[in-house]
């Protein structure tokens, strides 16, 4: 496997590439990498003929008091993980590539606020704003033709697809839906920060999730009794419930046309982790 610290490095092989006439299919990750991760190389593998993988914690989407600092960092690791998920290069920029004059001095996206106002939005102000940002300009550093990300971050994902419709960018997004331990707690990198009994409750979410996509599906006018049922028993097992909200699919909207696609969308609190997780309803 190849790897890239810098522009000069990453443009000599990615050119390479190009001149070949291969194309290229890019992972952008935070690091600390598990099976969730992999699928997505894995995915990219079926879009390209080649894959970059980058690793870069990005300071400018974490806000005050996050966990910018404490953020797994495991690179030997996910090296050797990459390398065996045939992976082709590993792009592990430093900030003086990522932010050339300077995190303070760069230029920054604004995420548009009708996707990134709400949940995470409000609780997470101006997360999407540093993750679209980061993710131009990794899209400027690689130049692919396809990047991967996952739906484990479905707010994200929307608000991906919308910059690059929206900046015109010639990247195809694709998406891959969330893998989940054999208990359903959807696997994060942030997993490793619950202690044993916290993970066992963290494995209530993703059940309350099921059966808030059980009664909205058999019953889509009571989705907002389903969303309270759901925040009651998530704060009786002890969870700080940020959000379940049921919603449009396509634009984060509250459900109103009938038959439109749904998701069910939630962040809580379980002891000092915040978990995210989401599924489809129809
Ligand atoms: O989903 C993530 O890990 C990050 O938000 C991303 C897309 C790599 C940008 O830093």
């Amino acid at each position: 496997m190849l790897q890239a610290v810098d522009l000069e490095q990453i443009r000599r092989v990615t050119r390479d590439w190009r001149r070949q006439a291969l194309t290229t299919a890019l992972v952008p990750t935070m690091g600390n990498l598990h099976e969730g991760h992999l699928a997505l190389v894995r995915k990219a593998r079926e879009h390209a003929d080649r894959v970059v993988a980058s690793i870069y914690v990005n300071p400018t989407q974490f806000g005050e008091g996050e966990d910018y600092g404490s953020y797994p960092r495991t690179p030997d690791t996910d090296r050797v993980a990459l390398e065996a998920s045939g992976c082709d290069l590993l792009f592990a920029p430093g900030h003086d590539t990522v932010y050339p004059p300077g995190i303070k001095n760069s230029i920054r996206l604004l995420a548009s606020p009708d996707l990134a106002a709400p949940l995470e939005g409000e609780c997470r102000p101006g997360h999407f704003d540093g993750v679209l940002t980061v993710v131009a300009r990794l899209f400027n550093l690689v130049g692919p033709d396809v990047a991967v990300f996952g739906e484990k971050d479905f707010q994200q994902l929307l608000l991906i697809r919308r910059m690059v419709e929206d900046l015109s960018f010639d990247i195809r997004i694709v998406s891959v839906p969330t893998v989940r331990e054999h208990n359903g707690l959807a696997m994060s990198s942030r997993n490793r920060f619950l202690r044993t009994e916290e993970k066992a409750a963290a494995v209530r979410l993703s059940t309350v999730l099921s059966d808030v996509v059980e009664q909205v599906r058999n019953d889509p006018s009571h989705w907002e009794q389903a969303e309270q049922d759901a925040v009651s028993r998530l704060e009786s097992w002890g969870f700080r419930v940020d959000y379940v909200a049921v919603r449009r699919s396509d634009n984060l909207a509250a459900p109103s046309k009938e038959g439109a696609p749904m998701r069910v969308l939630a962040a809580v609190r379980c002891g000092k982790t915040r978990l995210i997780d989401n599924m489809k309803i129809i």
